[in-house]
């Protein structure tokens, strides 16, 4: 895990925490000025430790004095929240009130790292990756159909429309994203939109509040492969959030070498995705055959059964749109 992130997640933590006491210490100021009843009952309560301590050292009657305390304390609170109540308070007005009620804002609980402290190291984690993606998001209003028209694809089909479907599709996709939408396979040769519309959506899916890691295949492998082989391991490593992230787009699938360590951390990434339920996006230039023929049938049977399969047509708009801008000489 990278140190900069953890430290900027229990930042995060503690001033979460100190915001709560300040708060806290607010609604005591307010309700001492209202109430001069309930602020003479916290006189009386914050010398409870004081009490005890004396009673402790007097060593006279100690288990039944404790308990006359206790009690005391007791209906001073029950006061306390019906004086609250009768004023127009919530009768918890006085409670603390963290973000985290589990860990009270301290990023530990039950022994390990509250699952609030992993979330932000999570979400810093995911930032910072998509800033190394330098990842500039494309939009729908973008994409235009007009570079299919008239053109056939090889099986005599008419280009236009198999591209009006796909990019109807990714819309309703975004729309309805929730992180147990399926997973999508984009194939279809060099320059035709997988990118364009994967970032797309993305773009859209972000600006709901999920969480998205999109990058090539090739850079997310290798970031694996040097926290794998590195020194330092960690559960909230790049290939943790490669399996917990609400979506996960891989472009490129096709492009990385193949080696054992990445085809089994491809695998991995698949595989645990559809156990948890949780959608993948993956670009490739690559046709059905020869995914079959590249990938091992434990790999390629999860794409073809799980994964939607939409195949792109056309012909290659980076290079249109390179002609179309090219000096007239
Ligand atoms: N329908 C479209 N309308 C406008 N621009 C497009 C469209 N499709 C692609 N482009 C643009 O053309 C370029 C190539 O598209 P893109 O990168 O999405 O292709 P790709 O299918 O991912 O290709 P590759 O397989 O080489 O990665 C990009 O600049 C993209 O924004
Ligand atoms: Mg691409
Ligand atoms: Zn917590």
């Amino acid at each position: 895990m990278n140190e900069q992130i953890f430290q900027k997640a229990l930042q995060t933590v503690a001033s979460r925490r100190l915001h709560a006491k300040s708060e806290n210490d607010r609604r005591y100021r307010e309700v001492d000025a209202r109430i001069p009843q309930i602020a003479e009952i916290n006189r009386q309560l914050a010398q409870t430790a004081t009490k005890i301590l004396d009673t402790l050292q007097s060593g006279e009657n100690i288990a039944e004095r404790l308990e006359t305390l206790k009690r005391q304390n007791l209906e001073a609170q029950q006061i306390s929240a019906s004086l609250l109540k009768a004023h127009g308070f919530p009768e918890d007005y006085l409670d603390m009130h963290y973000t985290c009620e589990h860990c009270q804002d301290t990023g530990y609980a039950d022994g390990g790292y509250c699952d609030c402290l992993k979330k932000l190291i999570a979400s810093f984690g995911i930032s910072r990756m998509n800033e190394y993606a330098q990842l500039t998001l494309a939009s729908f209003d973008q994409f235009s159909l007009e570079y299919y028209r008239g053109k056939l694809d090889e099986q005599g089909r008419d280009c236009f429309q198999t591209m009006q479907q796909i990019l109807q599709a990714c819309r309703r996709y975004a729309a309805e994203f929730t992180p147990s939408s399926p997973s999508l396979l984009f194939y279809g040769r060099t320059g035709l939109g997988k990118t364009h519309l994967s970032l797309s959506i993305a773009a859209e899916v972000i600006s709901k509040g999920y969480e998205v890691i999109y990058d090539s295949i090739i850079n997310l492998l290798q970031q694996v492969e040097r926290e794998h082989f590195g020194r330092e391991h960690s559960e909230m490593d790049t290939l943790y959030l490669l399996l917990h992230v609400d979506l996960l787009i891989l472009d490129d699938l096709g492009t990385e070498f193949d080696t054992p360590f990445y085809i089994s951390t491809i695998y991995n990434i698949i595989n645990t995705r559809i156990n948890r339920g949780l959608p993948t996006i993956i670009n490739t230039n690559l046709d059905l055959m020869s995914i079959r023929r590249r990938y091992e049938e434990r790999i390629v049977s999860r794409l073809f059964a799980v994964y939607e399969c939409m195949h792109f047509v056309g012909s290659d708009i980076r290079l249109m749109k390179k002609k179309n801008s090219a000096p007239l000489i």
